[in-house]
């Protein structure tokens, strides 16, 4: 006998969440919960995930893992500061990354795109690069895409200024823009991991997402496509990982919105379970 999914991860919503999901375009619909043979209710429904039931697998994901083909010189070329940009406070990162000339982005970008929101949130977002918007404006995620995250992230009760909701951190792989949008190269993503990573450890986020194929595979260290790596629970520093798909990606494939949503909910039940250590 099939049995019914576990929902319980599954959030209760808000009319405001609501509406923000319905801007999405991603439709809610009440999870078929009862046993057999009970009466349907269907009052205030929490919305399904159109997932099944989540697995919190701990895969651990240590930074110095095999997936991505960094060539052994450009790993070589590590910033000779990593160390210390492991003990900056966040003002001298913040301009160490405005000064940064470690590699060729830094003479074609207007502005570095350090990052936005509230430096103490339990949740982080993390995208791949800025674009020409993010570029011109030194911040991240403010395009037609940063409106899709905005609305995905009030849906769950965030927002990147914290007003009226709780904050999130947003950040980027890459601090520069890739000229004309191509895809970051792997020289640049590692002279500027440093930076992600002191970023990680200044906010310590409770969780952090990972959009887009650049953002999880510098995170996790892997090749993996983004669908055989949702729906689990992946560590960064130790920090649970939900991996899902780029905001870009999502306003050219909206059907995808949902199990964008679905990660989203499986982040949120991340933020449920004790911290690590409790
Ligand atoms: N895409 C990203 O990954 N980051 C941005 O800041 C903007 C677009």
């Amino acid at each position: 006998m099939s049995q019914a999914p576990d929902t319980s991860f599954v959030p209760r919503l808000d009319a405001r969440q609501r509406a923000m999901l319905a801007e999405m375009g991603v439709r809610v619909w009440a999870p078929r919960t009862r046993p057999t043979g009970a009466a349907e209710a269907t009052s205030e429904p929490p919305v399904a995930a159109p997932r099944p039931a989540p697995a919190p697998v701990a895969a651990a994901s240590p930074p110095a893992a095999t997936g991505l083909p960094v060539p052994a010189t450009v790993m070589a070329q590590r910033p000779a500061r990593a160390g210390e940009v492991q003990s900056m406070d966040w003002a001298t990162l913040r301009e160490t990354v405005a000064q940064c000339q470690a590699c060729g982005l830094c003479k074609s970008r207007k502005n570095t795109v350090f990052g936005v929101g509230d430096e103490q949130a339990d949740w982080m977002i993390v995208g791949e690069a800025p674009g020409e918007n993010e570029d011109l404006r030194g911040e991240p995620f403010v395009g037609a895409a940063g409106q899709l995250l905005d609305n995905m992230l009030l849906a769950t009760g965030r927002s990147r200024d914290g007003r009226g909701a709780e904050g999130a951190y947003i950040a980027n792989v890459l601090k520069c823009r890739p000229p004309a949008n191509r895809n970051p190269q792997p020289e640049e993503v590692v002279q500027c991991e440093p930076y992600l990573a002191r970023q990680v450890a200044l906010v310590k986020p409770r969780v952090i997402v990972a959009m887009g194929r650049f953002a999880v595979q510098s995170l996790l260290k892997t090749t993996e496509p983004i669908g055989r790596l949702r729906g689990r629970v992946h560590r960064y520093e130790g920090v649970p990982v939900i991996v899902s798909y780029h905001p870009a990606y999502l306003l050219r494939t909206p059907l995808d919105k949902g199990k964008a949503w679905a990660d989203l909910c499986l982040a949120m039940h991340v933020m449920e379970q004790p911290p690590a250590g409790d």
